[in-house]
């Protein structure tokens, strides 16, 4: 199959079928390291890092050199237009005509969808703010399938800072789609955002199931703050609600997912909180519980305090063998969508995301994110909100871009009745009202005031449920 021109943006831009073949490519490309050197001969990767970045950015480099190809780079912003107030869209389309690939971080979310809207080339999502970073998820699932050759069943249990870390966000939608169960343990405060548990829960099915304080284990050690099964996997928890925690772990997990407090996207309330002193730690005493006996340490690192150097020769710490897998597994991603190599695609289930209606109707509400790329003043001149009606109970919008989500309070219909003013009415977002109302024909508002300034007048289904 060719992958030829595609984008990674998402993890969603790839099927399980394609990753596994993309993994298959990376093992030939690894056994025969010298044989790839004429592979991408002739084209340029553009590495755009508009954040701080080793692993990553070294990594992908590195790839392209081994594939014989050529890399230009901006990494400051600093040094470049961005600093001059260039929109992402006129870069794009500039280094879109200079290069063959781009690789771009950056910090706003969604700001990668953006680069590869106006580029015209294949574009590589390596990090959008606390968005994704999806060819972290492609090492980390390679990773976990060298060391346990399937990932459906195992429990994966995801620790730290599940809120602003980008790398759980890709990772947890992959391993629902590879039918992995997942135990959220989040450092306190930094727990997994709600837009990421609706995706989930929407387009992986399964379950979350949310554990009260009392589930907690007494020292905050390893505490579990909702857990998510497969479809195909039975809930412990659900048929033994009284049961602790502990339950779900006295099997053991098959792999510890930590990441590092992400202190560059805290807010200024979270800065004050001291979110870092509560942080948990994983060190040579947590892995003598015999529930880690088995367990696969990963990291995306770089680490801070939260991984400690006196396990780094433990066989079970993984997190220099996935840095290191880092650089096939971006050579058989850059080969594929440069179209030099075409990969072989098992015939395996991928769950297919079910299609939204897009928002149509003016006045676009502003998306309420404020790392979101869409609302960035060098941005707004050109980029429209966009949204998906991604739910009806509670109507529930999601942003394009960065893929929060939110749930406006009223609503009204462009096909209000007989198009007499008198009938020009808004309802409350929750009313049975609003469900008749056709997706192309919706229109929100968050206020009573922004409606009225449109000229609605509350119907009788505004305030209260109807
Ligand atoms: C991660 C990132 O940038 O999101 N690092 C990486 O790419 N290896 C994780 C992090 O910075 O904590």
């Amino acid at each position: 199959m060719n992958l030829k021109d595609r984008n990674l943006v998402t993890i969603d831009d790839l099927s399980n079928g394609e990753i596994l073949g993309l993994f298959s490519l990376a093992t030939d490309m690894f056994d025969d390291m010298p044989g790839q050197l004429d592979v991408c001969k002739g084209k340029i990767m553009a590495s755009l890092f508009f954040e701080p970045s080793t692993r990553t950015r070294l990594s992908f480099e590195a790839a392209m050199h081994r594939l014989g190809g050529s890399v230009i780079t901006a990494s400051d912003v600093g040094a470049s237009s961005l600093a001059k107030g260039e929109s992402i869209s006129d870069t794009a389309k500039i280094v879109g005509s200079y290069a063959d690939i781009i690789v771009i971080r950056h910090p706003w979310e969604g700001a990668a969808k953006v680069v590869a809207d106006y580029a015209g080339i294949p574009v590589i999502n390596a990090g959008d703010g606390g968005h994704q970073h999806p060819t972290q998820t492609l090492l980390d699932l390679y990773t976990i399938i060298k060391e346990r050759h399937d990932i459906k069943g195992l429990k994966i249990a995801l620790w730290g800072d599940l809120k602003y870390g980008r790398t759980t966000h890709s990772l947890i939608f992959a391993l629902a789609r590879f039918g992995a169960d997942i135990l959220f343990c989040p450092s306190p405060g930094l727990e997994v955002p709600a837009h990421v548990i609706e995706k989930l829960v929407n387009e992986y099915g399964g379950e979350v199931e949310r554990l009260k304080d009392s589930a907690r284990t007494d020292d905050n050690r390893f505490s579990i703050d909702a857990i998510y099964t497969t479809p195909n996997s039975p809930h412990q928890l659900a048929m033994m609600p009284d049961l602790s925690a502990q339950v779900e772990l006295k099997d053991g997990v098959d792999a510890l997912y930590v990441t590092r407090p992400q202190k560059e996207r805290f807010t200024d309330k979270e800065q004050g909180q001291n979110l870092k002193a509560k942080y948990p730690v994983v060190n040579k005493k947590l892995l003598q519980d015999k529930v880690f006996r088995k367990t696969m340490v990963m990291h995306p690192l770089p680490r801070v305090d939260e991984l400690a150097y006196d396990i780094d020769a433990d066989e079970r710490s993984m997190y220099f063998k996935q840095a290191a897998r880092g650089v096939p597994v971006r050579m058989a991603l850059l080969a594929a969508l440069l179209g030099a190599k075409e990969i072989n695609v098992p015939d395996v289930e991928s769950p297919k995301p079910p299609v939204y209606h897009e928002y149509q109707q003016e006045p676009r509400p502003t998306c309420s994110n404020p790392r979101c790329v869409s609302i960035q003043p060098t941005e707004t001149p050109y980029l429209k909100p966009e949204y998906k009606i991604v739910n009806t109970e509670p109507l529930t919008l999601r942003c394009v871009y960065c893929e929060h989500g939110f749930e406006p309070k009223f609503v009204a219909s462009t096909d209000w009745h007989e198009h007499k003013l008198d009938t020009k009415k808004y309802h409350s977002a929750d009313s049975h009202w609003a469900k008749f109302i056709h997706p192309e024909n919706l229109i929100v508002f968050n206020s009573e005031e922004e409606a009225q300034s449109l000229g609605f007048k509350p119907s009788q289904f505004v305030g209260g449920r109807h």
